[in-house]
């Protein structure tokens, strides 16, 4: 089964093409160039940058995985969540493209993207759990199904990719932070600076990353621009993130510990800052010890791209669950029914 997946949540024009488990195509046109002078994405820049390339992005694709429309039998756009603009541009293309074509059509959630990119990658078999680590979320998940996923813990204020490039600018870094602040990391000492943990050592597998950016920040204004610190600086923040990571997983890893009918056996990483390196080497280590199998996409697959969105369609087809012509552009659309159970957790821990 060949699908044709769209993705324009936040600030990449993406198209790509999968017959299965194949990639036959995958273009991604980041915007970042477009962005980078705010610091940040900005959602009426992306919007129309999303319009102005999606139409030749998508040709391309095509053309590159050796397809006509005939040849395909469904197409797959992100609806959300993410920017409304940018999803509607990507959402209204996709619909068109199915109606005109009379293709099943499949409204695809960005996080379940992320989520199953380890099965297109991998094929790793459900139930597995799930880390999504990204520049708008920060969850453990039980992933059970394509549309079955049951959430342990999320962060209660930004998410780790977002501290990132937070960081990244504060350290003049530019956009987008995580890889910037990746390179400089790698000639510097982790240990140089005690940043802190949060939440490490309580209860659950919840996160917090805004006091760690704080503490960032703070000694940015006693040092000022001294670059011999950059390095070091960088590092550390690095190593605070794994070290939260890790000690999360142990948490994550004791609540599924609970007998299943299919034992949980496998770690999945997703999500754009599982491209860092130090980060999935730390969590590499860990779930061995936990004795579990630690699985995650190439760096290309875990950052934003519409390989997954394909993914997500051809899944989503294989089981007959298709969406009509009215399905609506999401900016909030969590995969689990019970966004809140975490927080009570938290208090009562
Ligand atoms: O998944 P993604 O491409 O988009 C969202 O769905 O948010 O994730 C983007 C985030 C950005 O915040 C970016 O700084 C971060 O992922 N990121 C990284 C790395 N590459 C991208 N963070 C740490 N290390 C990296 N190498
Ligand atoms: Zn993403």
């Amino acid at each position: 089964m060949i699908v044709l997946g769209i993705e324009t949540s936040c600030d990449e024009t993406a198209a790509a093409v999968v017959n299965g488990r194949t990639i036959l195509s995958n273009l991604v046109y980041s915007q970042v160039a477009e962005h980078g002078p705010y610091g940040g994405v900005v959602p009426e820049i992306a919007a129309r940058s999303h319009v102005h390339h999606l139409d030749t992005l998508i040709k391309d694709a095509m053309q590159e995985a050796n397809v006509g429309f005939n040849q395909i039998d469904g197409v797959a756009a992100t609806a959300g969540p993410g920017l409304i603009g940018g999803l509607m541009v990507g959402l209204t293309m996709g619909k068109a493209i199915a109606l005109v074509h009379n293709l099943p059509f499949v409204a695809a959630n960005h996080l379940q993207a992320h989520a199953l990119s380890a099965r297109l990658t991998h094929g790793t078999r459900f139930p597995y759990l799930l880390l999504l680590a990204s520049g708008g979320h920060c969850q453990f998940l039980v992933v059970n199904g394509v549309s079955n996923y049951r959430r342990l813990g999320t962060t209660l204020d930004d998410a780790p990719g977002e501290a990132f490039d937070k960081v990244a600018r504060m350290l003049g870094l530019g956009y987008p932070g995580g890889p910037a602040i990746e390179e400089q990391a790698q000639w510097g000492d982790p240990k140089r600076y005690q940043l802190p943990r949060p939440l490490k050592g309580r209860k659950g597998c919840d996160f917090s990353f805004s006091g760690l950016k704080t503490a960032v920040a703070n000694i940015v204004a006693k040092h000022g621009e001294d670059k011999d610190l950059l390095s070091d600086l960088c590092a550390s923040f690095q190593e605070a993130i794994a070290d939260v990571f890790v000690d999360r997983l142990d948490n994550a890893r004791a609540l599924i510990n609970q007998p299943q009918s299919t034992p949980i056996d496998s770690l999945v990483l997703a999500g754009g800052v599982g491209a860092n390196k130090c980060i999935r080497s730390r969590l590499s280590k860990r779930a061995a010890q936990l004795n579990l199998n630690f699985i995650v996409p190439p760096a290309n697959l875990c950052t934003d791209n519409a390989a997954m969105v394909a993914w997500v369609g051809y899944e989503s087809i294989s089981l007959g669950l298709v969406d009509g012509m009215q399905a609506p552009a999401r900016a909030r659309w969590p995969l689990d029914p019970e966004p809140h159970v975490h927080l009570e957790r938290i208090d009562n821990g």
